[in-house]
């Protein structure tokens, strides 16, 4: 059953990499972040159309790199200055007849397909926004603008979280027309409208690609998968 679409925003440059090719297009074991992303979530069932949106320029190029793809149709955009610009262009061109929509990072490119559907699942048993998070194993600690500690945090009430982040498709739309000042992820956005966020169990293999060193850990990810 494929009641969902997924927009993956892949626009982004990946400064924190340092030069080179924008972050999506980079490769992982031989294959770009954002094949290795779009192909998990072509095999998660709920999901029948994935909307990519990359840098103004390079629709030709990523629709060429993710042709040979199965599982799920595929739509290719400019995506916009921002994170939230590009999911908002996404959005804008997903087909109306899917309910829930995931939204998905490019730089999260070993998100397993269980994750998407756990996600998918949580929204359509009612929930208007759910969103993958980790438990913190470190202690944390709040610190003045000099390094100096003001407080330790509880960090057995905060999560780390990830994506997919799965919402009703009008929630979103309510969220995103909202406008407001940039948030970091979509649930941001969503709670700002006061809708009540919930959160599923993620997945390690989800990290995002961020730093140089990260694509040796992810690495690793890949030769547990095989
Ligand atoms: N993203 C996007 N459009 C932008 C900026 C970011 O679609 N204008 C996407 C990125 O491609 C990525 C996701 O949002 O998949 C999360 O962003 P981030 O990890 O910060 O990627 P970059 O912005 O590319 O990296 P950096 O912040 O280091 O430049
Ligand atoms: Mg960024």
């Amino acid at each position: 059953m494929s009641d969902a679409v997924a927009l993956v925003p892949a626009a982004g440059s990946g400064t924190r990499l340092g030069v080179g090719a924008p972050k999506a297009l980079r490769e992982l074991s031989g294959e770009s972040l954002l094949r290795h992303a779009v192909r998990r979530l072509a095999a998660a069932p709920s999901i029948g159309h994935i909307v990519v949106a990359v840098p103004s320029g390079a629709e030709p190029e990523v629709r060429r790199l993710l042709s040979a793809l199965s599982g799920a149709e595929l739509t290719v955009v400019a995506g916009g200055a921002d994170r939230q610009a590009s999911v908002a262009a996404a959005l804008a061109v997903a087909p109306t007849r899917y309910d829930i929509v995931l939204v998905h990072d490019a730089a999260r490119p070993l998100a397993p397909p269980e994750l998407a559907e756990r996600v998918a699942a949580a929204v359509r048993d009612g929930r208007d926004a759910v969103i993958p998070v980790l438990e913190v194993v470190d202690t944390v600690k709040q610190v003045d603008a000099e390094g100096r500690v003001i407080a330790t945090v509880d960090r057995a009430r905060l999560r780390r979280v990830q994506t997919p982040q799965g919402f009703r498709r009008a929630v979103l739309a309510k969220a995103h027309a909202s406008g407001g000042t940039a948030a970091t992820d979509d649930a941001g956005l969503v709670e700002r409208l006061g809708v009540t966020v919930h959160t599923v169990a993620g997945s390690e293999q989800a990290l995002k690609i961020t730093r140089p060193h990260d694509f040796g850990v992810a690495e690793l990810y890949l030769e547990l998968e095989s």
